[in-house]
């Protein structure tokens, strides 16, 4: 089989989250002690009069905010997909007995959905390690796929404006995971991740490549240190959404 051009970036993120599935949500709690609270915080401040029946999440894991979507949203149709086939295995055992999920194991590059395919489309610390390109081209890709009423949320790692707002967050984050039991080997493991494959932009380019995208509103509802939750929608107030 032709190689594909997805192979270099499967083998190296794909497989650092494969290796890590087992462990994968004891490291995220010790290492990142606000990421129930951000999790929380993605759904909370969705439209509270919808009922979203369509969902796409992007970089799934092994499916901690899977598993509230389900619960949050019982009747919907969730199609999940992330690089790394063993972190979607850990998610399709959690959620065995929950119907109506489609699993599919590809990088975000690769999706091609039809317009109109979702009514929210929801994410969880993936996106960042996309570069800037890719991840303006995703914005423009989501927007298409989500119906007139549509939502995009997704939490994730951003760079500070500054140097040293950057090296605040940095430095904040480490001594809350120092202080919450993560050790200083898996601060180097998460330091040196972030060198291999993170692609932090700052926040307000990334509000401003969802405008670009042409959403109606954007914001960012939540925040801590490099950890922001942005939301766009495709409809302003008061245009039928
Ligand atoms: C930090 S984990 C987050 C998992 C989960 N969403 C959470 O909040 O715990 C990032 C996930 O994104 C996936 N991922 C990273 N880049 C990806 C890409 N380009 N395409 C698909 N999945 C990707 C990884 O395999 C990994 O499972």
């Amino acid at each position: 089989m032709a190689a594909s051009p997805f192979d270099h970036y499967r083998t190296d993120v794909g497989r650092f989250f494969d290796d890590l599935s087992n462990d994968y949500t004891a490291a995220i709690e010790r290492c990142f002690p606000k990421y129930r609270e951000m999790l929380i915080a993605l759904l909370d401040y969705l439209p509270a009069d919808r009922q979203f029946s369509n969902i796409l999440e992007l970089g799934c894991g092994t499916g901690n905010l899977t598993i509230l979507l389900r619960e949050t949203y019982p009747d919907a149709a969730l199609q999940v997909v992330d690089v790394s086939s063993e972190s979607l295995q850990l998610c399709r055992e959690r959620l065995t007995s929950r119907a109506d999920v489609t699993y599919t194991t590809a990088d975000f590059r690769q999706l091609d959905y039809s317009p109109n395919s979702f009514d929210l489309v929801i994410s969880s610390i993936a996106i960042h390690h996309l570069p800037s390109p890719a991840k303006q081209t995703l914005f423009q890709s989501i927007y298409h796929w989500l119906s007139p009423d549509g939502v995009f949320t997704f939490a994730d790692q951003c760079a500070g404006a500054t140097p040293d707002l950057d090296e605040r967050h940095l430095r904040l984050w480490q001594q809350h995971s120092a202080a919450a039991g993560a050790t200083a080997e898996e601060w180097q493991m998460w330091m040196a991740h972030q060198t291999e494959h993170d692609h932090h932009d700052s926040l307000v380019s990334q509000l401003d490549w969802l405008r670009d995208a042409d959403f109606a509103t954007v914001d960012c509802t939540w925040r801590c240190w490099l950890w922001s939750v942005l939301q766009a929608r495709k409809n302003s107030p008061g245009s039928g959404s």
